[in-house]
């Protein structure tokens, strides 16, 4: 049956085709949706901005963007304006550095780094000031705030003195309070040309029948690389950072929902203490910038072997939920990838979430090595989960990498090898041998073969040695 177009991917009266920069409207209609706001703003003289990798790697194109906080209210979020296509943008408001200082006044946060001495050639401070002005809002001024900045020659310490002094001071900034206050993050937006922003999942599926051709974007932070360097996309893009249902995170007591759409950063706060792997994994995935935006539907949907999150919901026993105009199914965390970045889902089905099983009786935990600590691609990532019996010999056993083949893998052989046995010196010692033997990854310019196939026994001995008291 043909699909019919519901009413929503067309222009009304209430779905704006434009969008607020620095509390002005700007009109999208002429707009390539693709076009990275970064550009348009280049294009429209907004030079405050700045352009150093393109990539999301350095932060110099930090905005503020507000959104929706899910629970009625809406927050101010720091993302990468090179990887935010202008089709997302239709009814959102966006700040860019020149919105923050009064005339000759400097905003506080410009006032900070002046203080402290934290720019020198100044281009990577408007996309600093522009993370610390979020960080002051949601009061979160900790280094994580600013791990998605990079500077070449101010140095770091100055700059995180002005975080600490801001931090202390904690001075109003009812301006700009008040507008995020006002914002109506959740309206639901006009069509821009083939960049379609439906509201429910029911309508992302038809528009999916109807462009066979399209694709899904989400955080649009694997996406947006790609337009951002013209690499081929597909030639209709379907939104799913309006979809309520796909932003729902739900605890109960057997087991955790988590929308495909749902943030990295909402993950990270939200979940809090209830699955020490995701704690451990999430303040290394990327800067705060793409955690902002990025999801858990994307990790999956990308389905890199170098997925941070993918080796941990492995371990976990994670389910993926998916929908398509056929019905809904589910598929285990371990059947989902089948080859290099290739997977069971069908290329009309969605991701609608991730449901994650609570168990007490596990301990898990998780570790990345990349070359540089914070904001890098992993050597090796890897996710552990571990259950005792009453006489502490080992019942469940879960070991997964991402890194050390194709595709993100468990350890099955060492896994066998683990279960029944009490965790001594010579069952680990064994499991450590078999380990550095299960994979063959591949040497690159991240790490050879060997050190990968180290690390993954490597890891997983601490693992154990940071739970044994
Ligand atoms: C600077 C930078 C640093 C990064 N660092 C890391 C890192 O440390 N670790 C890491 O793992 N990744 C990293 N990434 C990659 C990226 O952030 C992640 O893969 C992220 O999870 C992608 O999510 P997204 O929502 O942005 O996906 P998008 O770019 O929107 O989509 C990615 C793919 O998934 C598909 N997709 C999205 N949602 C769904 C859904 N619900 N159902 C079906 N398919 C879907 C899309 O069609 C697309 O093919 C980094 C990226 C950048 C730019
Ligand atoms: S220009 Fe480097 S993150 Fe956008
Ligand atoms: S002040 Fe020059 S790059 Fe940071």
């Amino acid at each position: 049956m043909e699909p019919t177009l519901p009413k929503t991917y067309y222009p009304a009266m209430n779905t704006p085709d434009t969008f607020r920069l620095n509390g002005v409207t700007q009109s999208l209609t002429d707009s390539d949706p693709r076009e990275s706001l970064l550009r348009w703003l280049k294009r429209h003289r907004r030079t405050g901005t700045k352009e150093g990798c393109a990539d999301g790697d350095c932060g110099a194109c930090t905005v503020a963007l507000i959104e929706a906080d899910g629970v009625g209210g809406s927050r101010y979020v720091a993302v990468n304006s090179c990887l935010l296509p202008v089709g997302v943008l239709p009814g959102r408001e966006v700040l860019t550095v020149e919105a923050l200082a009064e005339g000759e006044t400097l905003h506080p946060v410009q006032q900070a780094l002046v203080d402290c001495a934290g720019s020198q050639c100044g281009y990577c401070t408007p996309g600093f000031v522009m993370s610390l002005f979020v960080g002051l809002h949601e009061g979160a001024l900790d280094d994580h705030a600013i791990a998605g900045n990079l500077c070449r020659c101010t140095g770091y310490g100055p700059i995180r003195q002005a975080a600490r002094q801001l931090a202390n001071d904690a001075p109003g900034d009812a301006r700009f309070a008040a507008l995020r206050a006002q914002a109506r993050p959740d309206l639901p937006a006009a069509e821009i040309a083939r960049f379609f922003s439906p509201v429910d999942i029911g309508d992302a599926l038809a528009l999916k029948a109807e462009y066979r051709q399209s694709d899904w974007f989400a955080g649009g932070t694997d996406l947006g690389v790609d337009l951002s360097h013209g690499k081929p996309v597909a030639p209709v893009l379907i939104a799913l950072d309006r979809i309520s249902e796909l932003q729902q995170l739900r605890i109960d007591d057997d087991r955790v929902w988590i929308g495909a759409a749902v943030s990295l950063s909402r993950l990270q706060s939200d979940l809090q203490g209830l699955f020490p792997a995701i704690d451990d994994m999430l303040p290394w995935f990327a800067g705060r910038q793409v955690r902002n935006r990025a999801t858990v539907g994307g990790n999956l949907g990308s389905a890199s072997p170098i997925g941070d999150l993918l080796p941990v919901l492995l371990a976990l026993d994670a389910v993926i939920h998916l929908r398509s105009l056929d019905g809904a199914r589910e598929i285990a965390a371990a059947d989902y990838f089948l080859d290099y970045r290739k997977t069971a889902r069908r290329a009309d089905e969605l991701i609608v979430g991730i449901a994650v099983p609570r168990r007490a009786d596990l301990r898990s935990g998780s570790a990345k090595v990349a070359k540089r600590q914070t904001d890098d691609i992993s050597i090796v990532a890897a996710a552990f989960a571990l259950g005792f019996d009453d006489r502490q010999r080992v019942s469940h056993v879960r070991l997964a990498y991402g890194g050390v083949a194709a595709i993100p893998l468990r350890a099955r052989k060492t896994e066998a090898l683990l279960i029944g046995r009490l965790l001594d010196r010579e069952t680990l010692a064994a499991a450590a041998a078999q380990l550095r033997m299960e994979f063959e990854p591949l040497s690159d310019h991240r790490a050879g073969s060997e050190y990968r196939r180290a690390l993954s026994a490597n890891l997983f001995l601490r693992f154990v040695a940071e739970l044994q008291p």
